[in-house]
């Protein structure tokens, strides 16, 4: 086993977790309301301000437990903010709101103000 947290630490400022969870089922997923769409959105926003990946991580993941038929569930972290509904079309608004204008407004922790944190390529 190898210990990461300090190398990611270093690196990450925010991962947003984006759900692309498909299942035949009678229940609503994200994969038929735009995961994927929405998924690209938001890479194609950080991409846009070199933001992608480094410092902000974004991670393609199963439910989030938020399954609705109106768009797709959203968790940014280490902030525990949670989003359900949300369209493509919606991206660019919450992740200004969430990471300023151009993806350099970080919080560490909880409960701190907003700060300016590691920028691509740091
Ligand atoms: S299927 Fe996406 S939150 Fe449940």
């Amino acid at each position: 086993m190898k210990d990461q947290t300090e190398r990611q630490r270093d690196r990450l400022a925010a991962q947003v977790f984006v759900c692309t969870n498909d299942r035949d089922s009678e229940y609503a997923c994200c994969a038929d309301v735009g995961g994927q769409e929405t998924l690209e959105a938001i890479k194609s926003w950080l991409r846009d301000r070199n933001a992608f990946w480094s410092p902000i991580g974004v991670v393609e993941t199963a439910c989030l437990g938020l399954c609705s038929e109106n768009g797709t569930a959203i968790a940014i972290q280490p902030r525990n903010e949670w989003y359900s509904e949300v369209r493509p079309d919606d991206v660019p608004a919450l992740l200004e709101s969430t990471f300023g204008p151009d993806a350099t407004q970080f919080r560490h922790e909880a409960g701190n103000s907003s700060e300016n944190g590691p920028t691509a390529g740091d």
